[in-house]
């Protein structure tokens, strides 16, 4: 459930219409809802009510300060994937102590600001990176809390560029070599191992993947402590998908996510971490649009919108499918006909959705993209020269810009000449 609602003939995010903030700031923009974000939020904490646990967002999804404060004001902590992310993290308000910092290619001096900085736990993805992270902790004088992201060669049946846990994906050690690697960080002195870390894949729309997963990682679990591994932390990642789509199947609950966990891993008495971005961010936001065109091709029309890939990369990189409404709320009997609805971008990529039934649309209407709050703002670039888009949060009756969009002279000024030119 999510806070973007029509009232009074025209689509609101909580107490705010949109025509207002489309007005104030001008599109295509970013709209969140702190309602949703925290709604969502909640529903993951009470899912692992019944555990010890803590819910890392997931800063990819949305890094925005103001979104990430406001998950942080409500007691979440953070997963992060770079110096950047830890940074952000710190500076929105997130303890130290809530960080989890995962990804595949740490530099030397990543993990000397989080470990200078503080940080609950490095997720270690390979032999290497634990020998690079011991020296590094030693020349710190200390150890770097550790827990190995192990691959469990699963298939999450999700897009297959984001799926993470098969033995082909570059993510984690194998579960193969996981009873050596764990030998090997129990002899290092920089390291301190607390625990073990999966992630199998975003947006997944069905628990047995994660069921095979944590069964998995409970006879893991098992295995490390008879070798003399004190395992108090279990990292599950995210992955847990949205709809998308408004037919068809709804994907699993938090609720029914947090069962699965207590049911498979519960027994071994560790403290549970998870990473969700999307399920937090993602129906939390949208992406609001004007229209600038209508244009007749050859057996198909165009709806030609001032949003583009450049804004929103999800359809042209993942295929990924977005409600698109309108803002004006249509009438119950409106015919719906076919629009291929396309940016401005120099590049047939820029594609948002082929032969999308709509109701009936016209130049300077506002549409919104729905679901885009995860995976939207924070992929988005300035290609094709286009100022990166500006994000709105609302708050019951008020919006504030919590990233304005950027002037011409931001985006030229960007560029440095070299003294030859
Ligand atoms: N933890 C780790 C280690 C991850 O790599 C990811 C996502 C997450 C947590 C959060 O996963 P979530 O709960 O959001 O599914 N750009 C793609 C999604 C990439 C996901 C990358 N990793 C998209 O737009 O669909």
């Amino acid at each position: 459930m999510d806070h973007f609602r029509y009232r009074e003939g025209a689509l609101w995010a909580e107490g705010v219409a949109l025509s207002d903030i489309a007005e104030a700031v001008g599109t295509p923009v970013y709209v969140y809802s702190t309602a949703t974000l925290l709604r969502h939020y909640r529903l993951f904490e009470e899912a692992l009510a019944g555990l010890p646990h803590l819910v890392c967002y997931a800063m990819k999804a949305n890094g925005n300060l103001a979104v990430v404060r406001t998950l942080a004001e409500a007691g979440a902590g953070a997963d992060v994937v770079s110096a950047g992310e830890y940074l952000k993290a710190r500076a929105a308000g997130v303890p130290a102590g809530r960080i989890v910092f995962s990804g595949v290619g740490k530099t030397r001096a990543e993990m000397r600001l989080a470990l200078a900085g503080g940080i609950r736990q490095f997720n270690v993805e390979s032999e290497p990176e634990l020998a690079a992270l011991s020296e590094v902790a030693v020349a710190l004088g200390t150890r770097a809390p550790v827990a190995l992201r192990i691959n469990p060669d699963v298939d999450a049946r999700t897009h297959d560029k984001i799926s993470t846990g098969r033995k082909e994906d570059k993510f984690g050690i194998p579960l193969a070599r996981a009873r050596a690697a764990y030998g090997a960080a129990a002899a290092l002195p920089g390291i301190a191992v607390q625990g073990v870390d999966m992630h199998i894949g975003s947006q997944l729309t069905d628990l047995a993947p994660f069921e095979a997963a944590f069964r998995r990682l409970a006879d893991l679990v098992a295995l490390l402590r008879a070798d003399g591994h004190a395992i108090g932390r279990l990292d599950l990642g995210g992955g847990l998908g949205i709809p998308y789509a408004a037919a068809g199947a709804p994907p699993p609950l938090p609720a029914h996510y947090g069962a699965l966990v207590a049911r498979t891993l519960g027994h071994l008495g560790c403290e549970i971490e998870v990473e969700p971005g999307r399920l937090i961010v993602g129906n939390a936001g949208v992406l609001l649009a004007r229209v600038l065109y209508l244009k007749d091709g050859e057996g198909r029309r165009f709806l030609i919108v001032d949003a583009a890939m450049n804004d929103l990369v999800r359809p042209a990189m993942y295929g990924a499918h977005h409600e698109v409404v309108p803002v004006a709320e249509p009438a119950g009997e409106a015919p719906l006909a076919p629009f291929d609805i396309v940016g401005p971008v120099c590049e047939s990529a820029d594609t948002f959705a082929r032969a999308r039934p709509l109701p009936p649309l016209a130049a300077g209407d506002l549409v919104a993209f729905r679901s885009a709050g995860a995976y939207g703002a924070a992929m988005a670039s300035e290609y094709n020269a286009r100022p990166l888009v500006p994000e709105v949060l609302v708050r019951g009756d008020h919006f504030a810009v919590i990233r304005p969009r950027p002037t011409y002279e931001e985006l030229i000024g960007r560029d440095t000449l070299p003294p030859w030119l």
